[in-house]
């Protein structure tokens, strides 16, 4: 081919692929193949790749993305990207209409009310037609440049189909379907499709952005100097002209039903028309069909429609007064971040924590919630003085689901310290986390002595946090061994405050005691990332049961084992033959502590009246304290945990204050066990000989 024809050809190929790729990701038509599309898109690529000044911006071939890193410069909104007012009932939304009309020059005032996209805001700006950047919404005024990954969701035009200059809002979002298929394959699965999206904006490589199937609606229009358009309605449609993905679950409210169709028809759109009496029921039909919806939506927005009304009852420094979101549930709870710190754990990992003012929730107070790493705050674009809504993952760990208000502070996305705020030595950034580089990061050694030391692992009564805490501090107890070498008497003997005869004969005594834990138990409280209970029984019971066999072991032999991955066989392998580990695997050997499986002693066979069951353990007992105590009889017994209730669970083993899986439960008419029972079936309470039989709570 001359240069004339292959010029010509490229852009015959990128027409066409531009077209097929807007008819199916924006008009959800596919005009051709899936085989043609993708010879056609292997034709431009490689055109491409041999003449590479034919390679533009907008090419189909440059939603890929790529394997370079994108970083998010902080760059300024060149509009205020506010948010909105919220109702929570019908009345709020009769209040909004009322004082509109109130405030309203004309007799003909119409509404438009779209879907509120539960999603992640995003600016779009375009200079002549072409996408320049995508920004998140940030603080409003400051957002972050995410455009590399913005790129490549294809229901985002490169290039308009006129070159206008404007700046366009929408919100980006993933599909309910994609959201459960590619939750199921990801370590740490997303608590729902709007944090993966906005985790997923905020990919380092666009490449791993681009395997998402995002897609976005855009709802709002800024040109340079004035809008150009009359109403809302003509905006919708002038951006639908211009290629963006605009929602068509759209209504139209005006004084009359007519009025309304004539102001959809006027600009060519299809939605539903009607009066300000139709308001009420048109709400209740869209909750009533939100559930068969593709995509989450969180509310409704009802926009004044005509622009000139708008700017007669114009904005406040959050919100326009124009418009309103009707929200279909009241957050379980919200609360301003009074401050946020960081945490060292015992591993060295560095979290960052949101202080809160104390709000209750599902019956308990919470000053606290995790923020996982900087990646989690940056996709919630967190900041001191933010107002969040909270909830409590699976019934139990709080969490800040999204931000709802920003501060008005100015106060930008929280950034974590570049040093450890404990012994301020350099914080160190492994994949997602951030670690202390010291190993003898006082946060580090004391963290471990507890993990140790507490109930789920050693079991050592009297050596809880704070008297660990005291006793590192006093230089009596630095490492794990220590707590096995220790002369207990020399508390008493040195007046240590607060440690008298009797509790340091019972610290001494529990220690003792712990020397007769069981192997599993040993495992457990090295405190192997990725080595809880759950894996190390898996892996002993694969026949690594001793110490020997486990320090032999290769990562190959480990994640052969059902249930052990790739990742979980290299911790446990590179963990086990760090330095320090084998010195304290070797001390605490020498301290007389149990190096492999008891079959013996530690296996006592249980009559297996749960085999082929599957339990789930939801609430608080008086005797299985923690709960896993429980579960750990029902493994005994055959039993097989699950962490969810559904309709092919056996039994839900309900303690005190159980919550929404009780629920569920019996919802689904799973048998539901309480503890007196469970106590029976297991034998541990006497009622005459009773069979273990299983009735239900509820039965
Ligand atoms: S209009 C000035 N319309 O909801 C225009 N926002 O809680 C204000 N959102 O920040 C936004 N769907 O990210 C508008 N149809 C829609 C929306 C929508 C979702 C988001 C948007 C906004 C947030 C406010």
């Amino acid at each position: 081919m001359d240069n004339k024809s292959v010029r010509d050809r490229v852009q015959e190929l990128h027409d066409l692929l531009s077209r097929y790729q807007h008819s199916y990701y924006v008009t959800g038509k596919a005009e051709v193949s899936d085989l043609e599309y993708d010879r056609l898109f292997d034709e431009l690529q490689s055109l491409e790749n041999k003449y590479p000044e034919l390679k533009t911006p907008d090419s189909p071939t440059q939603r890929v993305g790529s394997d370079l890193s994108s970083d998010f410069p902080e760059v300024q909104h060149s509009i205020p990207v506010l948010s909105l007012d919220k109702a929570y009932s019908v009345q709020e939304v009769r209040s909004f209409i009322d004082k509109c009309t109130k405030n309203s020059s004309t007799n003909k005032l119409s509404f438009v009310m779209e879907e509120k996209i539960d999603g992640f805001s995003i600016v779009l700006y375009y200079r002549d037609g072409l996408l320049e950047r995508a920004v998140t919404r940030g603080n409003g005024f400051v957002g972050n440049d995410v455009t590399a990954n913005v790129r490549t969701i294809q229901a985002v035009p490169l290039r308009l189909t006129k070159p206008e200059t404007l700046a366009v809002r929408g919100e980006v979002f993933l599909p309910k379907e994609d959201f459960q298929r590619i939750n199921l394959t990801l370590d740490e699965p997303y608590a729902n499709p709007r944090n993966l999206a906005a985790g997923t904006i905020r990919r380092i490589k666009s490449s791993d952005t681009a395997r998402v199937p995002l897609s976005m609606f855009c709802y709002e229009g800024f040109w340079e100097n004035s809008t150009p358009f009359a109403d809302h309605l003509e905006i919708l449609r002038h951006l639908k002209d211009l290629g963006f993905k605009v929602d068509k679950n759209i209504s139209c409210f005006c004084s009359s039903r007519e009025e309304a169709q004539r102001r959809l028809e006027e600009a060519s759109l299809e939605g539903f028309a009607g009066s300000f009496e139709d308001i009420e029921q048109d709400i209740k039909n869209r909750t009533a069909s939100r559930p068969a919806l593709a995509y989450e939506i969180d509310g409704l927005v009802l926009k004044i429609n005509e622009i000139g009304q708008r700017d007669l009852m114009g904005w406040t420094e959050h919100h326009p007064k124009w418009a309103m979101a009707y929200k279909f549930e009241a957050p379980q709870a919200e609360a301003v971040v009074e401050s946020i710190d960081v945490q060292v754990g015992r591993t060295g990992r560095i979290t960052p924590m949101a202080r809160i003012s104390a709000t209750e929730l599902s019956g308990s107070v919470i000053r606290n919630i995790t923020l996982h790493n900087q990646d989690y705050v940056d996709s919630l674009e967190l900041a001191v003085g933010d107002t969040v809504a909270i909830s409590k993952r699976g019934d139990v760990i709080p969490a800040v689901e999204n931000v709802t208000e920003k501060n008005n502070k100015g106060n930008t996305t929280y950034v974590m310290p570049l040093t450890c705020p404990v012994c301020s030595s350099v914080l160190v950034k492994k994949g997602a986390h951030t670690f202390c580089s010291n190993v003898h990061c006082p946060a580090r050694e004391k963290g471990s002595l507890d993990f140790f030391c507490a109930k789920k692992q050693m079991d050592i009564e009297g050596l809880g946090t704070k008297t660990l805490e005291i006793l590192y501090d006093k230089n009596y107890i630095r490492c794990i061994q220590d707590i096995f070498r220790f002369d207990w008497d020399a508390l008493v003997r040195d007046g240590v405050d607060g440690f008298g005869i009797k509790k340091t004969e019972a610290i001494a005594k529990a220690v003792q005691e712990a020397r007769k834990a069981p192997f599993v138990r040993v495992l457990v409280s090295l405190g192997i990332p990725e080595f809880g209970k759950k894996a190390v029984e898996l892996v002993t019971g694969a026949g690594f049961d001793s110490m020997q066999k486990l320090l032999e072991a290769s990562e190959e032999q480990l994640s052969a084992i059902d249930g052990i991955g790739p990742v979980t066989a290299h911790l446990i392998v590179s963990s086990l033959h760090e330095e320090n580990m084998l010195t304290l695997i070797r001390d605490l050997e020498g301290f007389g502590l149990s190096m492999s499986v008891d079959r013996a002693g530690e296996e006592q066979k249980e009559e297996q009246i749960f085999a082929g069951q599957s339990w789930c353990v939801t609430g608080t007992f008086e005797h299985f304290k923690p709960r896993d105590r429980a579960m750990d009889e029902i493994k005994k017994r055959g039993g097989t945990e699950v962490s969810s209730v559904s309709s092919k669970t056996t039994c839900l083993l309900a303690g005190a204050n159980a919550g929404s899986k009780l629920q569920k439960a019996v919802s689904l008419g799973v048998r539901v066990v309480g503890e007196e029972e469970f106590l029976r079936m297991i034998k541990q309470k006497e009622e005459g000989d009773k069979e273990a039989e299983m009735p239900s709570l509820f039965d």
